[in-house]
């Protein structure tokens, strides 16, 4: 394969592109938090940060950052594996189990970065279809997993926001062969993990980010808990200092003040309640339950292409996955749980919205 062609296989297009950060637009589209760190806690980490050793490569097992992250999730230091955003360690998950002709299995829809980081490394991909009313199917995720080297779950689960039962994961991690790695990028809003399985199966390995709950998603913080055989074997699958010292300070300060988490995840739970609650009582469109930060919405009228336009219009950004290989969401669309304000303002334009449809079919 010449080098031309090799490097058009990354090459996508994106129809929409995402804004930056600067943009007045209400970003509802990522499934960040809505809210942004306090100026207390940007200033203790730039303090801190002011008298760390810059000049020094950071520690890849800084214990005293280990140790916190021990005490806030119950889990042993020695089990726990740092990352830049949960996303690497997705990457280095699948780099460090799977070669040539293995599987990764996944489901469909699920978080696109999955069978992203399969693509990237050249490995098979098992897509697991959600029944069709997009809850798990149990029982195709345990047919799945007796092929895969690994499969990827997410609870909250990303589009729908459903969750699996612990007893669920017990039963997956029972029959299956594979390495199971369970996302929890979203545990804090659902206040379910399977953390405590960890010291029962040594084939579960789970992923927790700093991007959502703890609010520092442009920094890059993630972790990985599983049985310290395998979180040494996936230090050794990966390249030297790859956590700099400014993730890793700004996430042992936050779990220094971690009350502070606790205001803002109950805000986004009621906010995504009453969004819920309001967002059932249309006639065009119909929120799936969610346990995550965001909601799911199927829209009975109009495509969700659509209707991301019309929001757009107005200034806000909503997911849509607008792929041919992803049939089963071309009428739905995910809205992140914004801040008071910029859920009432969503909710008005989809009641015009809503308004023009209902009115279009009278006429
Ligand atoms: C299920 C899931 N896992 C991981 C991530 C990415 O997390 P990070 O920012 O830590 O890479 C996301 C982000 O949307 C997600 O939805």
């Amino acid at each position: 394969m010449t080098i031309k062609a090799k490097l058009k296989k990354f090459q996508t297009s994106s129809e929409y592109s995402i804004p930056d950060a600067g943009s007045n637009l209400i970003r509802l589209n990522l499934n960040e938090s809505a809210y942004p760190l306090p100026e207390r806690l940007k200033e203790k980490i730039l303090s801190r940060l002011k008298n760390a050793a810059w000049h020094l490569y950071p520690s890849d097992r800084n214990f005293s950052l280990l140790s916190r992250l021990a005490s806030y999730t119950g889990h042993q230091p020695d089990g726990i594996l740092l990352g830049n955003g949960s996303n690497e360690l997705i990457q280095t998950v699948a780099y460090a189990c799977c070669s040539g002709g293995d599987t990764l299995a996944t489901l469909k829809p699920g978080f696109s970065i999955y069978k992203k980081v399969a693509e990237l490394i050249d490995i098979k991909v098992i897509e697991i279809p959600l029944k069709p009313d997009l809850s798990f199917n149990l029982e195709k995720i345990i047919e799945a997993g007796q092929e895969a080297r690994v499969i990827f779950l997410g609870s909250p689960h990303n589009p729908t926001g459903q969750t699996l039962s612990r007893q669920q994961v017990e039963e997956i991690l029972t029959q299956v062969s594979s390495l199971v790695v369970l996302d929890e990028a979203y545990a804090e809003f659902s206040k379910e993990t399977s953390v405590p399985l960890l010291s029962s199966y040594d084939n579960l390995l789970i992923l927790r980010t700093f991007s959502k709950a703890f609010r520092l998603a442009g920094a890059r913080f993630g972790y990985a808990l599983g049985q310290p055989e395998t979180i040494q074997a996936l230090q050794a699958a990966r390249l030297p200092f790859s956590v700099g010292l400014f993730q890793q300070t700004a996430a042992e300060v936050l779990l220094e003040e971690k009350d502070y988490l606790q205001d803002e995840i109950q805000q986004t739970i009621k906010e995504r309640e009453r969004l819920f609650n309001q967002l059932q009582s249309f006639k065009t469109f119909q929120p799936f339950p969610s346990r995550a930060n965001f909601l799911l919405v199927k829209s009975h009228c109009l495509p969700a292409k659509k209707i991301f336009l019309r929001l757009l219009a107005k200034g806000i950004l909503v997911r849509i996955f607008d792929s041919p290989e992803l049939p089963e969401l071309k009428d739905k669309f995910r809205i992140t749980i914004g801040q008071p304000q910029e859920n009432d303002c969503l909710l008005a334009v989809l009641q015009d919205i809503e308004k023009e449809v209902l009115s279009d079919q009278k006429s």
